[in-house]
């Protein structure tokens, strides 16, 4: 090797050894006749100091290194003088008798430090310089770290990592898929997987009663901060289960996962209904480390004159705790926030519980203090205490608080980095009525199981049929959602028949499964991890793009290869595609 240590090892202990150390030039500094090189590869830097009394040549050679130079030097360790406290190797410096540049290079179009001089863009052109720097780096190796644990794991307890294609046949989960030419097979294309999903349930049928597999996976989808195109899942798959017992075992999956990469202990995981989800938070991934939930306030508030609570089908609140002080300007700026657009909200209406037992709304025209102070009771809300109300269609006005509770949580310093509340949030609706196209779509995919006593109201009410479908929240983020399956090809095909499949296209898309059904499949059923996700809810990241190596940007652009790009003709001919 071109080296005898790395630039992250060296200590006292080291002392007049005789070391080689290769790696790329942090900086250089010159202090009288002594220069100093700061050494820098994966592990960390070390110290090189030359002296130009001693070789006056070496030392103007090393005055010519530039940044990110890749250089070797061969030398004796020795205790620093001025210590540096912040840095493993900080007490040691090594006397250079002997270097050779392995490679220079161009000045680097930002700064390699903690903090770049670098915007977004830049860093993700020059990806490979980006990923020198420690934070990015950090995350690398969490996620490395990260899918060690999983993987060890889910060996423990039994489970098979196998893999699956990646060119397969076009599977609905709700996102477009990318496609892919065949040229052995003129106008026809292979889809890439939105996820295994079916390879997993047929090899529950050849017997692999326990899979697992850390899997990239395709959407052709809009992309978002926590949305990439391309991204890797941990994907599961069980058979002879109930929902129970595939929660338990994942449950020993996240608390595993939590002490190995966290060194944090979690308690049994809470579970709430989806009803329950949406009726106390206004959405299916509540942030649960802090309450503030729903109160439903039809009963208080639609008696008077206020024709707004009047035609809402419900008024609803929230309770800021503390925060009756809220001068004029902070509630016009909350009301300012659930009107921007992308809340989309007609107002608010607050109510101040005043420190001498009165109460002062911005509807105060149209209420007294008796009704306000029933507002206030059923709230649970103490003097001091601020109600924030909001009221609309059910659906939209739930939304609209969800947003406006997230908002209130973060300003109040409720939403923390460092603590952890992960959720089981169950019993997710069957099917998702679409206005648009006037049909009904899988909440989670079509191969989702039916609530068994809930079957025959598929014929009457398909809308009222819940799945036992699960998703695994964490600080307000899904970070892995699965089912029990349907196992029958009677009940498979009823469910295409409910999504607005004809019982051909149905075939034609699915009769592989549904005829491997008629071969013993056992009961199944299986959860997906979001890898990515769940790497930057653990450190605490708002963007999955930090855990992946090289990934897109929100236009699903590689700006540094410069793809998507486009083809040769002759390719497209090739391909069959053009003529
Ligand atoms: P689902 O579609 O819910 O389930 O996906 C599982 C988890 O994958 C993550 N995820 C994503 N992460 C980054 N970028 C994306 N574009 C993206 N899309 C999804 C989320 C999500 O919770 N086959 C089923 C699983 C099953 O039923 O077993 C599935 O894929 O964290």
């Amino acid at each position: 090797m071109l080296r005898t240590h790395t630039c992250g090892e060296l200590t006292i202990s080291n002392i007049n050894q005789e070391v080689t150390l290769c790696g790329w030039v942090q900086k250089n500094r010159k202090l009288g006749g002594m220069l100093f090189v700061d050494l820098r590869d994966r592990y960390g830097i070390t110290q090189l100091v030359f002296n130009s009394e001693l070789n006056a040549e070496l030392c103007q050679t090393a005055e010519h290194f530039g940044r990110e130079w890749v250089i070797q030097a061969k030398g004796v360790v020795a205790e620093r003088y001025n210590k540096n406290k912040n840095i493993p190797t900080g007490d040691i410096e090594i006397f250079v008798n002997e270097v050779a540049v392995l490679n220079k290079s161009e000045i680097p179009p930002f700064t390699i430090e903690d903090e770049s001089d670098g915007g977004d863009e830049l860093r993700m052109k020059y990806r490979y310089l980006d990923l020198r720097r420690n934070p990015v780096k950090n995350n690398i190796i969490f996620r490395h770290q990260l899918g060690i644990e999983v993987r060890n794991y889910m060996n423990s307890i039994g489970f098979l990592e196998i893999e699956t294609p990646f060119l397969i046949k076009s599977t609905p989960e709700g996102a477009r898929d990318f496609i892919v030419p065949s040229r052995m097979n003129q106008g026809e294309f292979y889809a890439l997987p939105q996820s295994p999903q079916t390879f997993k349930q047929l090899l529950m049928i050849s017997g692999y009663d326990r899979y697992f597999q850390i899997v990239r996976c395709f959407r052709d989808e809009d992309l978002r901060a926590d949305r990439q195109p391309e991204f890797t899942q941990i994907d599961c798959e069980m058979s002879f289960v109930e929902q129970n017992d595939i929660l338990q075992t994942f449950e020993g999956l996240v608390k595993h996962i939590f002490r190995k990469v966290k060194d944090i202990e979690i308690e049994e995981i809470p579970r709430m209904t989806f009803e329950e989800a949406m009726r106390l938070y206004g959405c299916d991934k509540p942030d649960i480390r802090f309450d503030m939930q729903f109160v439903e306030l039809n009963e208080q508030l639609k008696h008077r004159d206020f024709s707004v609570f009047n035609n809402a089908e419900l008024v609803v609140g929230i309770v800021a705790k503390g925060c009756a002080q809220y001068t004029r300007k902070q509630l016009d700026a909350l009301t300012d926030f659930v009107k921007r657009p992308q809340v989309g909200a007609g107002g608010l209406v607050y109510l101040l519980c005043q420190e001498e037992g009165t109460f002062k709304s911005s509807v105060d025209k149209f209420y007294d203090q008796n009704d306000l102070k029933s507002v206030a009771a059923k709230c649970g809300a103490e003097a001091g205490d601020l109600i924030l109300i909001m009221s609309g269609e059910k659906d939209k006005v739930r939304k609209q608080l969800c947003e406006l509770r997230l908002e209130m949580g973060k300003q109040l310093g409720l939403r923390k980095a460092g603590v952890y509340k992960p959720l089981w949030v169950v019993d997710f609706p069957l099917l998702e009525w679409d206005e648009e196209t006037q049909r009904y779509y899988a909440k989670h995919h079509p191969f989702t199981s039916p609530k068994p006593e809930q079957i025959p109201l598929l014929d009457t009410d398909p809308g009222a049929v819940n799945a036992n479908a699960y998703d695994l929240v964490i600080n307000g983020s899904e970070i892995g959602g699965g089912s029990i399956r349907i196992y029958n090809k009677e009940l498979q095909q009823k469910m295409f028949s409910v999504l607005g499949f004809s019982a051909e296209e149905a075939q034609h898309q699915f009769g592989f499964l549904m005829n491997a059904f008629q071969y013993g499949c056992p009961p199944h059923g299986g959860i997906a991890f979001g890898f990515d996700r769940m790497c930057s809810i653990l450190c605490d990241s708002e963007s999955i793009r930090d855990f992946i190596a090289f990934p897109k940007n929100n236009s699903g652009r590689d700006t540094m290869l410069d793809a998507p790009s486009t083809v040769a003709e002759t390719q497209l001919k090739e391909l069959g595609i053009k003529n």
